[in-house]
């Protein structure tokens, strides 16, 4: 259990870690690539550890630098490696992997701890079994461990992803890769860039086309090149100090360097429109965030809108400052993450002393105009990173919490303790 004090005042900058999407690609396209590609601003958590000690296994080489990595990709391509491939907690690094070992002939076994276990891993199963790897894993979920039969004679699909999912789409895209003929994949909601974007940066054949609110990426198979890597902060993770900024009462808060792609703000559109005195500024050849008190109201939030939901804890915690009844519609996905995040947020906001409630995927926070007005709390964030940073938010800017589970934060934000120290 970790105490969170409620601070009286809270400024200064700060740096977030380097995107974790941006970073577990890296890694991955490093090691396919043949030669030596430098990595700056890797994110330092557990979920990209887990996706480095796995390109190693399957042959890269890596050598770390104070402020660089260096990943050396072999020559002959990726091998299968005899041990198990472990995911740890990391989402991410199991559905990409699935992709990438897709075209690596043999038999790979992928585990994970268990909050990755039980994730659904049909969502990519299905188009690599379509592209001709055999994907086993348990039950109808596909659950992991999982068994992958790769191969050098996959086939190009054209695949319509059934949930918005940017995890999912990557999978097929890394699978592509090593595919005969060209591969599509079309989404329904514009789902984050990152793969398409770092596939182009690699030299790759990539053409994407927006339909409609949502998109056709269409991939060549081809050896991504080796190449230097120069990873932003996470946005996802500077959304925590966004709201800590606006709904505590004394604070004016700068998350420098971060990346500012379309698909990665929504959140910044979501606050301002809650009234955030929140902006994104050019400073020093990159974006900075800044963030200050501000009196929240109600707003509808769309999952379209934040399509992976990774930000809807930390804006059900904003919700619970606001005037008014927010209304997060069409949530379902907050469901299959690390934890139960759709009654994790629910519950969280709950134990704030808001009135909340469900109907179908969607959730109501009735706010409590001010976070000076939150109770204090305790919460057991499972092996759930992002409860532990709402939670912890919502006690800094309220009137404190406790919280279990907190070392779980080091899967993506190892210092964020020290970081929001630092601000007090
Ligand atoms: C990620 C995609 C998201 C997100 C995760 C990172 C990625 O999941 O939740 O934290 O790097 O592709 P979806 O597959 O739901 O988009």
């Amino acid at each position: 259990m970790r105490a969170v004090v409620r601070a009286s005042s809270l400024h200064g900058s700060l740096h977030v870690p380097g995107d974790k999407s941006a970073s577990h690609r890296a890694l991955m396209l490093s090691a396919l690539a043949s030669g030596p590609s430098t990595i700056e601003g890797l994110s330092p958590g557990r979920d990209v550890a887990s996706t480095s000690a796995i390109m190693v296994q399957l042959g890269a080489e890596r050598v770390d630098d104070s402020d660089q990595v260096t990943v050396v990709g072999p020559e002959q391509g990726l091998t299968r490696s005899g041990s198990e491939l472990n995911c740890g907690n990391s989402g991410t690094t199991m559905r990409l992997l699935v992709g990438v070992v897709s075209g690596v002939p043999g038999s790979h076994t992928l585990v994970g701890d268990a909050s990755l276990s039980k994730r659904p891993m049909d969502r990519v199963a299905v188009p690599l079994n379509l592209m001709g790897a055999e994907v086993h894993g348990q039950g109808a979920l596909i659950t992991a461990p999982l068994q992958v039969e790769g191969s050098h004679a996959l086939r190009g699909i054209d695949y319509v992803v059934p949930v918005a999912s940017a995890q999912v789409k990557s999978a097929v895209l890394f699978a592509a890769l090593g595919a005969t003929g060209p591969t599509s994949v079309r989404e329904d909601v514009l789902t984050r860039t990152t793969t398409e974007d770092m596939f182009r940066l690699a030299g790759l054949s990539v053409h994407s086309l927006e339909v409609q609110g949502g998109a056709t990426v269409t991939v060549n198979p081809g050896r991504p090149h080796a190449t230097t890597w120069r990873i932003p902060g996470d946005p996802s993770q500077a959304a925590f100090f966004a709201v800590l900024g606006a709904i505590h009462d004394c604070a004016v808060l700068e998350v420098l360097h971060v990346d500012s792609s379309p698909h990665r703000i929504g959140f910044v559109t979501v606050l301002q429109r809650m009234g955030a005195t929140l902006t994104l500024e050019s400073r020093d050849g990159g974006v900075s965030l800044l963030s200050q008190s501000s009196q929240l109201v109600a707003a509808e939030i769309n999952s379209r809108e934040i399509p992976s939901v990774d930000e809807v804890p930390i804006l059900a915690v904003a919700a619970a400052a606001a005037t008014g009844v927010s209304v997060f519609r069409d949530m379902g996905e907050l469901r299959v993450k690390e934890s139960d995040r759709f009654l994790g947020s629910m519950a969280l906001v709950k134990s704030l002393g808001c009135r909340v409630w469900e109907e179908g995927d969607d959730f109501f926070v009735e706010g409590l105009g001010s976070a000076s007005s939150f109770s204090p709390f305790s919460l057991d964030a499972g092996l759930d990173h992002r409860m532990v940073m709402a939670g912890a938010v919502a006690g800094c800017a309220g009137c404190g919490c406790t919280i279990g589970g907190v070392d779980t934060v080091s899967s993506s934000y190892p210092n964020f303790f020290d970081d929001l120290a630092s601000l007090s």
